[in-house]
């Protein structure tokens, strides 16, 4: 899978209805995307596979749809509010901002060449770092010589200038205002007083940050923290004996400062997240549990299960909450890259928030007698990244012979039936003698069953099977002259394109055959 195919899926996306650029016509927002009609379907059986495994299969997991804006008091605890940031940096030359922590590296002392977008932008670049830094640069077209890396081990990744502002940490939570309260209101007032007229700017920045905070809330960064908010409620109102999980599936936000990769790295993403709740001693083996059954289940709906991988991280990669961390990732276009992560997370959450709502939060086990702070292991997976995941993997380009014996490309979406949108196309053969009526009677009974079914009838029969292909459906219902004399109707399969004869009374069962997978 290249970068040129994976410009093709998103060209896919968007002409078949998967993924739309988040107000388009407004010439789009940064990172934000819309999920088109057929999108939408992959991900609510995406998320629906994901539920079904991990609690309705399951006795010792339940389920917890809560608030996107919880109290803020929760993100001082957790540590997001002082912890959850990342190291920002401007670039003096091309003004570009990026994080430093994925910048490209250099040594002290390299020489590095700085590109420009233009000749005009290069020699402006040119005086400015002679007159402002005292380097002396040569320039040949849009590329000036002549400059070395500083300690900072990094370069500008947009022009590979060493020339940088200091770091700074940026918060990656999105914060907004609750209740009538308007933090400008008072930031005015304060104006007016003369109160912040002597300040610096540090000082300034710290007195305008304590004023909006008063009635400041956040945008949730991860599902994760309701759980453990809950988790008293949980246990006691279901009665739940250790070990146990909650999951939780929803919006989270981050204002990421690089997005990237169309919906890998976006700043509103989905997340499908479980915290498993266990007895201090145990977590080692349910770590471990957790990481196979959560590998298997991402392998179980692919066609090249070999693009996933299980990572465990290293001692300083991991995050200051965790005892042990494994990434399941996969080989995506430009490497691999984070799918899910599964952390042991310790009683870090559940002793953090006991402290700041100084309240006791402990689980008395009955049968031995004692009580005890639950260890927590979290599968935390990303749905909308999960999804980037098997549209990359269904992708596939073919040369088939047409009807006319010309080769052409035959693109499929080789989604898990149980994935694609669409589950079967019933297609009249031609738009008269009675099988556009047959056709849309079959595809009533898929709909009353609750599968979806799609009726189509525009253009001759062989581009019907490509745009079915396109779009994944697995299986296409063909009614011809015969459907109306015998009852029967040819079902073709997406992947081999064989097609055979079935009863049209057993369609139905048959396609729900098929599906169960
Ligand atoms: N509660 C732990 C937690 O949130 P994380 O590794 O930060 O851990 C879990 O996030 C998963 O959420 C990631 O493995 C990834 O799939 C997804 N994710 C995180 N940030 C994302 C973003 N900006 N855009 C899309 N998905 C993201």
């Amino acid at each position: 899978m290249s970068d040129d195919q994976m410009q093709k899926i998103v060209s896919l996306c968007k002409r078949r209805g998967f993924v739309f650029q988040s107000s388009d016509i407004y010439g789009g927002l940064r990172s934000a995307y819309d999920y088109g009609p057929l999108g939408v379907e992959l991900k609510r059986n995406i998320a629906q596979e994901w539920w079904r495994r991990m609690v309705h299969e399951r006795e010792d997991v339940v389920g917890l749809d809560a608030s996107i804006i919880m109290h803020p008091k929760v993100w001082e605890a957790s540590g997001h509010l002082s912890g959850f940031s990342d190291p920002l940096v401007d670039c003096k030359v091309c003004k570009s901002r990026f994080r430093a922590d994925h910048a490209p590296e250099v040594s002290e002392g390299d020489a590095v060449e700085i590109t420009l977008p233009d000749k005009g932008k290069a020699k402006a670049a040119l005086i400015q770092i002679q007159e402002q830094f005292g380097v002396e640069v040569t320039r040949s077209k849009r590329t000036l010589s002549g400059a070395v890396a500083g300690d900072r081990g990094y370069v500008c990744p947009t022009c590979n200038s060493p020339f940088m502002s200091e770091e700074r940490q940026f918060n990656l939570m999105f914060r907004t205002s609750l209740g009538p309260v308007d933090p400008l209101g008072r930031i005015a007032a304060a104006i007016e007083s003369g109160d912040l007229a002597d300040l610096d700017t540090r000082a300034l920045r710290t007195k305008l940050t304590d004023l909006a905070a008063e009635s400041a809330v956040y945008l949730r960064p991860e599902t994760a923290q309701a759980m453990f908010v809950q988790f008293l409620n949980i246990q006691r109102s279901m009665s739940l004996k250790v070990p146990f999980g909650i999951a939780q599936q929803g919006r989270s936000f981050r204002n990421e400062i690089t997005t990237e990769h169309f919906i890998f790295r976006s700043c509103e993403f989905d997340q499908m997240e479980m915290e498993f709740f266990v007895e201090p001693g145990t977590d080692d083996e349910w770590m471990e549990y957790w990481t196979n059954e959560r590998m298997t289940w991402w392998k179980r709906y692919s066609n090249e299960p070999e693009r996933f991988r299980l990572r465990p991280h290293a001692p300083d990669e991991l995050a200051h909450y965790a005892k042990g961390c494994f990434d399941i990732e996969y080989l995506y276009p430009w490497g691999w890259g984070e799918l899910e992560g599964i952390a042991n997370r310790t009683d870090y959450d559940l002793g953090k928030h006991a402290k700041a709502s100084k309240t006791k939060i402990e689980y008395f086990d009955q049968e031995k007698n004692k009580k005890y702070v639950p260890f927590v292991i979290e599968p935390a997976a990303g749905l909308t990244r999960g999804l980037l995941v098997y549209l990359l993997d269904a992708y596939t380009e073919e040369t088939v012979t047409n009807s006319k014996g010309k080769e052409e490309t035959r693109v499929v979406m080789r989604f898990h039936p149980r994935l694609a949108p669409v589950k079967v196309a019933v297609l009249p053969l031609v738009k008269k003698d009675g099988m556009p009526e047959k056709a849309r009677e079959i595809v009533e009974a898929f709909l009353a069953e609750g599968i979806n079914a799609s009726y189509d009838q525009q253009h001759a029969i062989g581009r019907r099977y490509r745009r079915h292909d396109e779009i994944g459906t697995p299986f296409c219902l063909t009614v011809d002259g015969d459907t109306l004399q015998d009852g029967t109707i040819t079902i073709r399969d997406r992947d081999t394109m064989e097609q055979r004869r079935i009863s049209v009374s057993d369609a139905v069962s048959e396609i729900r055959a098929l599906l169960a997978v």
